[in-house]
């Protein structure tokens, strides 16, 4: 396997930022290596999603720097982060209910052709290599099986694994997921979990993901970084984290903890 590059996949540095009278993220830093899969984390409230979007260019931040491989992408228009590397799941909107998988992830596929003809000219590509790719991607989220199904027919969580799916069409290096298991039952939650790790393990993909769910956040990421307030409370490895008192104060109950 290759060296991990010594310059982070993604940087942020002293990121703020607020909504009226609200700071909803004040001076927040955060490193995520090459190669890694890392969550944050944090009571309600605390600015994870604020956070998120101020990473993946949704909101600008007022204060401080988003950096993307040694390069400052604070002010990157959507289409240059999606060059560079940069991937997010789609919202639900996105998804065409009445439209099969296979459709909605051939329109993914299709975006990214469309974005590359405004970067440099290509010549078309036939439909059996768009229908191999997308075949690929299916794949890569086990969801080969439900490929001509409407999306409106599958579970929740075979939605999101679409998502999941969609977000790949981009080819991304990186991949920002926030609450990639919300309101998802706990079988679900394992399937996704088992993708999630698959993208890191045989992709090589770098994830970053906001989550609720502690099981998942403690057996899927490798480094955690704790948000409380608007603030970085702490980071660490899962064991660090699960272990330090002001996390456990300010957020966790003890017993969610106590089996790692
Ligand atoms: N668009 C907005 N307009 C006004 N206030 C906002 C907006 N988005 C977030 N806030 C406020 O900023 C603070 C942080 O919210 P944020 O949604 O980032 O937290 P969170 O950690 O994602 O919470 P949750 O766990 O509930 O998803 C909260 O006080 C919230 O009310
Ligand atoms: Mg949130």
């Amino acid at each position: 396997m290759a060296e991990a590059s010594a310059v982070p996949m993604l940087e942020a540095r002293d990121v703020s930022k607020s909504f009226g009278g609200v700071q909803a993220c004040s001076d927040v830093s955060l490193t995520v290596r090459e190669g890694t899969i890392h969550a944050v984390i944090g009571p309600n409230g605390a600015g994870k999603t604020t956070f998120f979007n101020s990473l993946s260019g949704f909101y600008l931040p007022e204060r401080g720097s988003v950096w993307f491989a040694g390069r400052d992408i604070t002010r990157a228009p959507n289409w240059r982060r999606i060059e560079l590397g940069m991937g997010r799941t789609f919202q639900t909107p996105s998804i065409f209910p009445e439209l099969s998988v296979r459709e909605n992830v051939a329109l993914g596929v299709r975006s990214k052709r469309n974005l590359a003809f405004r970067i440099r000219p290509a010549s078309a590509e036939p439909q059996r290599k768009l229908d191999a790719r997308v075949d690929e991607l299916l794949g890569f989220v086990n969801l080969g099986a439900s490929a001509e199904r409407p999306v409106a027919e599958l579970s929740h969580g075979a939605q999101r694994l679409c998502e999941i799916a969609m977000s790949l069409s981009t080819e991304p290096r990186l991949v920002l997921l926030d609450e990639p298991m919300a309101g998802l039952a706990e079988t679900e939650t394992d399937r996704i979990m088992s993708v999630i790790r698959g993208l890191h393990d045989s992709l090589g993909l770098t994830v970053l993901f906001v989550e609720h769910n502690m099981r998942v956040v403690l057996s899927l990421a490798e480094r955690i970084t704790v948000l409380d307030r608007g603030r970085v409370l702490a980071e660490g490895s899962p064991s660090e984290i699960a272990a330090n008192e002001a996390v456990r104060d300010a957020y966790l109950g003890r017993e969610v903890l106590e089996h790692v």
